[in-house]
């Protein structure tokens, strides 16, 4: 028996040498014993009858498949994946599902996608102190082996800061370089006061009349949970809800203890629109230090809404872009200069509106030196919400005007059909107006040169009825 033994890191790329050595030496798979990390004391010592040998040429399908499989928990991985590899070598046409190899490498690398988008999803980083970029830990426990392929993602992401995510057997390290070691001692992060403010804020945001057991779990499975650091408010939560709902119908409010009712005040989603500032500028004070969803962290600033607390009309457009989050001010790059030309064609003098976003923090992916624009999840819309609420309470137009489906979600609730929506009244919960149309930044996109004037033509339109709208 040959055995071989793979490292815990760079398991992926060193089977794939070992499996191209085995066959250049006509080694059978079932001569061959597969370890990771460590071998059992020599049970089976003893080389392996060699064969003829042969140079691997596998489909690129079907080797990022067995690769991704290869990440799988199952022992039996590297050993299937080696005769698969052989047996597609001698003709067998990849995809067959009725072939048991080929059925199980499908469906190991399906849940090992799985289990990444679960760790883009559910990693939560914590600030640690740092001397220099600011820096962030987390803690995740992967059901495979995972962190290798699962980690580039975060460096994308968070390509600005230093950040370690730490796993029971993986620690991935990133400082402007992604480097993988083996995890020597238990890093997860302290209990502390951020931990309180996160299970608060979980269960402020926590609207038990929205709890869907079913599709929770199936997004957040249990194992998970004991990585959120709100994770033990789940259950509890849950088996609440119904209770929680009928409740909530019910009763007047509930004297909170006064520390969570404190900590409540700074990080809720208020059910209605309290300010909790006075003016527009404490409010745009409060803002610049929100830390309310991870966005916060690569970005600037917070770029908050800008114009007269006594507008009459509110235009809400998605986050800020590039040159937004330099500059600290709304609408000041190319859908900004979109905008203007418009806004000023159809006789809105900008000086006289409220400008904002839905979500005040730039979101973006870091490619080499240029920072993509990423589109805001529904957390962070809802994170953000609070502010949004709030300079509407303290705004109070006579008309909002909801530039593209973020801001249209951020305000009616449902983002969906923008194109059949635009140029359409639609109303707030209280009643205030809002003007549905297309962000700016979708007519710079638009390929076909005939279409985008079209577009922009029937934008002005929109502008041109804001202007009727809001005339007294
Ligand atoms: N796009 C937006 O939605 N807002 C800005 O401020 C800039 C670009």
């Amino acid at each position: 028996m040959r055995q071989v033994v793979l490292p815990i890191i760079g398991t992926v790329a060193a089977w794939r040498t070992e499996a191209r050595a085995l066959a250049a030496e006509g080694i059978a798979p079932e001569h061959v014993i597969w370890h990771r990390g460590t071998a059992p004391p020599d049970l089976f010592a003893g080389d392996a009858p060699k064969g003829q040998g042969r140079s691997l040429t596998i489909p690129r399908a079907a080797l990022a498949e067995i690769e991704a499989a290869l990440c799988h928990s199952d022992p039996e991985r590297f050993a299937r994946a080696y005769r698969l590899v052989l047996r597609l070598n001698d003709g067998l046409v990849w995809g067959d599902r009725s072939d048991a190899d080929i059925r199980r490498v499908m469906e190991q690398a399906k849940s090992v996608r799985r289990d990444i988008h679960k760790m883009h999803a559910f990693v939560r980083f914590r600030e640690v102190p740092s001397e220099g970029r600011r820096a962030f830990a987390a803690w995740f426990e992967p059901e495979h082996h995972t962190v290798e392929a699962g980690t580039p993602f975060f460096a994308k992401r968070f390509g600005d800061m230093d950040w370690v995510i730490a796993t029971p057997e993986i620690t991935a390290r990133f400082d402007g370089t992604l480097t993988f070691h083996e995890t020597t001692a238990a890093a997860r992060p302290p209990e502390d006061a951020t931990e309180e403010l996160w299970r608060t804020y979980y269960a402020n945001i926590f609207n038990p009349a929205r709890v869907m057991v079913r599709a929770m779990q199936s997004e957040m499975p249990k194992k998970y949970w004991k990585n959120l650091p709100e994770a033990d408010l789940i259950p509890g939560l849950i088996r609440d809800a119904d209770r929680r709902v009928a409740e909530m119908a019910a009763r007047e409010a509930e004297e909170a203890p006064a520390r969570r009712l404190a900590v409540a005040r700074r990080m809720a989603v208020p059910e209605r629109p309290v300010p909790t500032a006075g003016t527009l500028d404490a409010l745009r004070a409060e803002a610049a230090a929100c830390t309310r969803c991870p966005l916060h962290a690569p970005a600037t600033q917070t770029v908050f809404g800008i114009g007269p607390a006594d507008a009459e009309v509110m235009f809400v457009g998605e986050q800020p872009g590039d040159q937004e989050d330099l500059a600290g001010r709304p609408f000041v790059g190319p859908a900004g200069q979109i905008f203007d030309q418009e806004a000023e064609a159809a006789g809105l003098d900008r000086g006289r509106l409220y400008i904002t976003n839905a979500v005040k923090h730039f979101k973006f992916a870091p490619r080499g030196k240029r920072r993509l624009h990423q589109k805001p999840n529904g957390s962070e819309i809802h994170a953000c919400h609070t502010w949004l609420d709030q300079e509407l309470a303290l705004v109070k137009p006579k008309l909002i005007v909801a530039m593209g489906a973020t801001a249209l979600q951020a305000l009616t609730g449902s983002g969906e059909g923008i194109l059949k929506r635009r140029g359409q009244v639609e109303r707030m919960e209280d009643g205030t107006p809002v003007l549905v149309t297309v962000h700016p930044s979708y007519l710079l996109r638009l390929p076909d040169p005939e279409l985008a004037k079209a577009e922009r033509r029937r934008f002005r339109e929109d502008l041109e009825q804001a202007a009727r709208l809001s005339r007294p």
